[in-house]
């Protein structure tokens, strides 16, 4: 089987889509690397995992010495790694004429800057392993305008442009860059919202009335890596329900 023995590395894969993602990698054969703070494989179904599939690794994404180690750690375990999920992403809101330089950073670093880091840091071992896909976490906030979420709609952005950057600097290389951007999935990144009217509101505007789940998400990441088609690259590929283009 192609996938067998081909290594991804996951951030963020300790809950949420990050977690999902990493199962269902697992399950069309890839080994996966885990990265998250708190240095745990997903906290939930991780059972039902072949323990020689995943390897757990604590790691801030936000700090390059981490995600260095990281890399060395699973290149060292497995031989190889053949492409990257930057998924870790935090949500902060606030009203944009009361931001924080702080909280707007806070959110930058991790969504935006830590990015970079991972994709600049897994780059050479991309080489040595003949090419390979990297995949960006971002959102369709990338392309409207939402009141208090001027940080995180900037960050997202921003990994949309980083991706076609790369996309455009390493084909010559056989590196892939996409970014899948998300709507709505509820996960503990938005769940206090959810227990109030965001729900409601969503039922209404997603053109099918339901916001979707971790799955859908994680089905369309891991067919990036096991359908590996050579002359898809550069794109922000939308999965939301058609919210962002409904009228
Ligand atoms: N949920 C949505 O509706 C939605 C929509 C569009 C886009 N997204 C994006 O999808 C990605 C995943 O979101 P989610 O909803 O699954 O969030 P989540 O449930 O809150 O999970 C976030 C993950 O990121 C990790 N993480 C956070 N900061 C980190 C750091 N500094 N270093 C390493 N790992 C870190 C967390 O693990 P630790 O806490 O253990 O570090 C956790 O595994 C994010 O980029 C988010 O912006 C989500």
């Amino acid at each position: 089987m192609e996938t067998q023995q081909r290594t991804i590395v996951v951030t963020g894969a300790s809950r949420g889509i990050g977690a999902a993602i990493v199962m269902e990698l697992v399950r069309r054969g890839f080994v996966v690397g885990c990265l998250s703070r708190g240095g745990t494989g997903p906290e939930e179904g991780a059972d039902a995992l072949s323990p020689s599939a995943i390897i757990p690794v604590a790691c801030d994404v936000r700090r390059e010495e981490d995600v260095k180690m990281a890399l060395s750690h699973i290149y060292a375990k497995t031989g190889g790694i053949h492409g990257i999920v930057n998924n870790a992403g935090i949500h902060r809101d606030a009203p944009s004429a009361k931001l924080s330089i702080a909280d707007y950073e806070q959110v930058m670093n991790t969504n935006a800057t830590a990015v970079m880091t991972a994709c600049r840091e897994v780059y050479p071992f991309l080489l040595k392993a003949g090419g390979g896909t990297i995949v960006n976490m971002g959102s369709f906030f990338d392309k409207i305008g939402v009141k208090r979420n001027l940080a995180y709609c900037a960050s997202k952005a921003a990994v949309g442009a980083m991706t076609r950057c790369l996309a455009v600097e390493w084909a010559s290389k056989s590196i892939r860059v996409l970014n899948v951007a998300p709507g709505y999935i509820e996960t503990d990144l938005n769940r206090e919202a959810f227990k109030g009217p965001l729900r409601e509101f969503l039922s209404k505007r997603i053109p099918g009335g339901q916001h979707g789940g971790v799955g859908d998400v994680a089905k369309l990441v891991a067919s990036i890596f096991s359908e590996n088609i050579a002359f898809l690259s550069g794109e922000t590929i939308y999965i939301d329900g058609a919210q962002g283009v409904a009228h």
